[in-house]
Order: structure tokens, then C-alpha cells, then sequence
């Protein structure tokens, strides 16, 4: 098969219609989307991603009114605060409404629904007249694709085509949601904070236990070891991250960062001006760099505990397990 990459969302559209895989592009990151209305599709995305079926997938609509159908009554207040961040990088969960196939939830009552803001996925969401199943388009376990090129580079000759939209403009997976007695619970860390959340939402903003999120599928996304490079990745403090791996041929990847040793072989700014959203950005084209530049292991510096850099430390703090 031949992957066609390009901008023409009607085409996207046909395969779709087709019961084809489509990557699409995203403010997050590239999705490896199918008709979530046909099972046959969705199971092609397990397949093709070799994600274990246990892992749901979130659902991606363009307006309020399609997300309603994929919920029953309880869920709806919830969508239409959802709405204040919509088009926008937050997934929720919501009971399901009888459309939304097992298989999509991976046996849960819960749906996650997000609104993505990308013109062209926009418009070709308009166009169609189910929701997508998408979750980011690599192979289980590995870095999410920022550019086409990413997708390509695991999926090329496997899925008929990318939806090139350019660089995803967030660059860290959506921030997701779900609702408790107490308030709203954050089960993945990204570009919606907790202070945006609290300001909008009723309630306290919590997260849930770190053992709870780490081992068990009830959070799947937030299973230890993800994101990983294939290269060895230590987090931490990056001066005593260096002093530690001196007799290895280092990568290294932080913001601002300070004259390096000599030794060090390969280092990627993802933000030299310390812009948390700039670093966000560049951070997995940053890791997929490091990791095919040759170098023994990738040190990776903290960073700041707060907004977007939460998410930053979240995401590598998994690459960091395995
Ligand atoms: O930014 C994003 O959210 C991107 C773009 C493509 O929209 N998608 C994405 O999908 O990151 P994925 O599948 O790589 O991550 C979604 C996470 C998974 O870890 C999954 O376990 C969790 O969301 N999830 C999905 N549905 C769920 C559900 N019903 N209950 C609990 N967790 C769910
Ligand atoms: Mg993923």
C-alpha cells in the first residue's frame, strides 16, 4: 500500500467512510483514526497500533450537539462545561450512550469525548457523519507523532493516508478529565491545567493516587512505561544526571539550558527562552532526535512543577520507566 500525505480532507473523508485508517492531524498530537461507528475499523486501529485491547480509545466530534449523542443524560452538564475549552486540548469522560461500542471503551461505562482544535480535522469531522475513533497515531508504547513525517516513519505502506496539517501546535496529548462526588478528577496531565479547570469547574481539582495511576488499567493511559525512546532515558537533575553518566556518550534535553561539558555528544533547547508552551512543542520531535542521533543514553532535566511543564515532567518521567 501506498500511504498518500497530503492536505485533502475529502479524500480523508472517503477512506473513512471506507472503513480506512486516516491519520489526522491534531493540536496535541497526530491521530490513527477510524468511523468509530464500525467495529471493524476500530478493531484495525488495535491492530495496527498493537495496543492491547484493554486501552480505550477517545472519540472525536466537532460540536456540542454530535458529542451529546455519545452520552446519556448524566453526561451532558458535564460536556457543556467541557465547551469553555472547546475546539481545545481536553478529553472528558462520560457515561456512554448505547451508540458507543464496548470496543471503543474497552468494556467501560465511561467515554472519553474531545473536541480537537484543528481546522482541517474540523472541517473533515463536518463532513462526516460519525465520530472518529482516535488515539495518537504510533505504535503502543512508543513517542506520539508530532508531524506527518513521525506518522509516516512507523506507518508508511500500512494506512492509506496522513492528513498533513503541519506541526501539532500543543504538542503533548490532550489533559483528561472525568468527574467525581467531590469535583473533577485529572487523570492525564496536558495543556488544561488544574487552575484553568478550577476556575470553570465546580469543585475541587484532584489527582488520583500515583500507585492507582501507575499499575492499574482502570487510568490505562497512565500506565508506567510509555513514550519510551528506545535509548536508555534518565530523568532528574540534569547537573547530577551528568556527573552520574560521565563515562557515557550523552544526549541531552532541557530548556535554557547551561554550557554542557565537552562530552556531552548531542543536546536539544526545546525552549531557550524558557516558554513552557514553545518546549511542549518541540518536547517529542526533541526525544525522536536524541534517540537516533547514536548517543548511549538521554538525560533529560527537570522541569518547573507547574502548567505545562507538569505535563512535560509527566511525559518524561514515563519515558524514563521501563
Ligand atoms: O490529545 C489526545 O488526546 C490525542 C489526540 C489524537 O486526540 N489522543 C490520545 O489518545 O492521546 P491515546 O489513545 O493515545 O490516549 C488516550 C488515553 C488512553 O491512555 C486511554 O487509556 C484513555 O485515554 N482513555 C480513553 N478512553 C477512556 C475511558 N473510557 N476511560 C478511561 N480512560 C480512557
Ligand atoms: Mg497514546
Amino acid at each position: 500500500m501506498i500511504t498518500k500525505c497530503n492536505n485533502d480532507y475529502t479524500a480523508a473523508a472517503q477512506w473513512l467512510k471506507e472503513g480506512q485508517l486516516v491519520a489526522i492531524p491534531t493540536e496535541t498530537v497526530y491521530g490513527l483514526a477510524a468511523n468509530a461507528l464500525d467495529t471493524n475499523a476500530v478493531l484495525k486501529i488495535y491492530r495496527t497500533k498493537e495496543r492491547p485491547l484493554f486501552n480505550p480509545l477517545i472519540l472525536h466530534t466537532n460540536n456540542l450537539e454530535k458529542a451529546k449523542q455519545l452520552t446519556n443524560r448524566e453526561g451532558i452538564e458535564f460536556l457543556e462545561k467541557a465547551m469553555h475549552f472547546w475546539p481545545g486540548p481536553l478529553t472528558v469522560l462520560v457515561p456512554k450512550s448505547a451508540m458507543v461500542h464496548d470496543l471503543i471503551t474497552a468494556g467501560s461505562p465511561l467515554v472519553a469525548v474531545r473536541i480537537p482544535d484543528h481546522p482541517l480535522t474540523l472541517q473533515l469531522l463536518d463532513s462526516l457523519s460519525f465520530p472518529l475513533a482516535a488515539p495518537s497515531a504510533n505504535r503502543f508504547g512508543t513517542i506520539s507523532p508530532t508531524t506527518a513525517e513521525h506518522v509516516l516513519s512507523q506507518f508508511s505502506g500500512v494506512i492509506p493516508m496522513v492528513l498533513d496539517g503541519g506541526p501539532c501546535q500543543v504538542g503533548v496529548e490532550s489533559t483528561i478529565i472525568k468527574q467525581d462526588n467531590n469535583g473533577v478528577v485529572i487523570l492525564r496531565k496536558g495543556a488544561v491545567t488544574a487552575s484553568m479547570l478550577e476556575s470553570h469547574f465546580d469543585g475541587r481539582v484532584t489527582y488520583p493516587p500515583t500507585t492507582d495511576a501507575a499499575d492499574k488499567p482502570e487510568a490505562p493511559g497512565m500506565l508506567k512505561s510509555h513514550y519510551a525512546p528506545e535509548t536508555p532515558l534518565f530523568f532528574g537533575n540534569l547537573l547530577q544526571l551528568l556527573s552520574s553518566h560521565q563515562d557515557k556518550k550523552a544526549g541531552v534535553l532541557g530548556m535554557q539550558l547551561p554550557t554542557l561539558p565537552d562530552a556531552v555528544a548531542h543536546a536539544v533547547d526545546i525552549s531557550p527562552t524558557g516558554d513552557l508552551k514553545e518546549a511542549a512543542r518541540n518536547l517529542f520531535a526533541a526525544l525522536r532526535e536524541l534517540d537516533n542521533c547514536g548517543v548511549d543514553v538521554i538525560l533529560a532535566d527537570n522541569f518547573p512543577d507547574y502548567d505545562l511543564g507538569m505535563a512535560i515532567n509527566d511525559r518524561l518521567q514515563r519515558a524514563s520507566m521501563r
